[in-house]
């Protein structure tokens, strides 16, 4: 069941996403060698009550019933890990490169980005993996379009990763968001042109390319949250909740 948003909800999930964009742009300023995963989080707890949201993650039950609910407010994945790093006592360091992903709920509405950081300065190499990455995002989000299919995205996003020579995630995709931070329809990030649901105006999807360097397998680290890449190689992730319009599509989390 594919929920449609009126526009007057759509504009309560602008407030949300406007919460996530602020936040995601304070903990941006604190990414530097010396600050730990933890620090970011309490930055973007605090910065959550301050705008009266709430995490979306803090305690959020995966697919998987064993899973131990989600231990942080926001994921830092730092450099083979490609999502859902749980923030801990870990110093970034020069070189390094961190996924902040922030999910919020305000008033009932969910909203989900994410951006990977460099951390002072890292290598001309990981910097086009994060460059190729985000313009994944924008190639993806200019697809959504009422007409289109959810194929269409995914095919587009898949097409821009490995003409930059990178692989995109086969296993976790993007997803509808609304009353619920995990709503249908789940978007691969890759796959055929014309397939897949229908996209219609009201339709919110959080597109979350997840890129790696190397192979695109993952697994998962004993903390049962951490996906990390099996060859260790850098991943990178950048992801917007976005609103399919009549007029074409609207990012949701921008400032
Ligand atoms: N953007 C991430 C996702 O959709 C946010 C996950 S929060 C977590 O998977 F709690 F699941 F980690
Ligand atoms: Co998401």
């Amino acid at each position: 069941m594919i929920y449609l948003k009126s526009p007057a909800e759509l504009a309560r999930m602008r407030e949300a996403g406007r919460i996530v964009a602020a936040i995601l742009a304070e903990l941006r300023q604190r990414v530097k060698p010396g600050i730990t995963t933890a620090e970011l989080d309490k930055i973007a707890e605090e910065l959550m009550r301050r705008y009266r949201a709430t995490s979306s993650a803090k305690g959020y039950r995966g697919p998987d019933r064993n899973m131990p609910p989600y231990p942080g407010s926001i994921c830092t994945s730092v450099n083979e890990e490609l999502v859902h790093g749980v923030p801990g006592p870990r110093r970034l360091e020069e070189g390094d490169i961190v996924s902040l992903d922030v999910a919020v709920v305000y008033k009932g509405w969910h909203a989900d980005a994410a951006i990977t950081v460099p951390v002072g300065k890292v290598s001309p190499k990981v910097l086009d993996l994060l460059d190729a990455t985000e313009k994944a995002l924008y190639v993806g989000i200019e697809h959504m379009r009422p007409g289109n299919r959810t194929g269409d995205v995914s095919a587009a996003i898949q097409r821009h990763v490995e003409s930059r020579g990178y692989n995109v995630s086969r296993e976790y995709t993007s997803h509808g968001i609304g009353r619920q931070m995990h709503e249908e329809p789940q978007i691969p990030n890759y796959g055929q042109p014309g397939r897949g649901p229908l996209l219609r105006p009201g339709m919110t999807v959080a597109l979350e390319p997840m890129v790696s360097m190397g192979h695109w397998e993952t697994r998962v680290l004993p903390d049962q949250w951490t996906v990390v890449m099996a060859d260790g190689q850098f991943a990178a992730h950048f992801e917007h909740t976005v609103a399919v319009t009549p007029d074409g599509p609207v990012i949701l989390t921008l400032p």
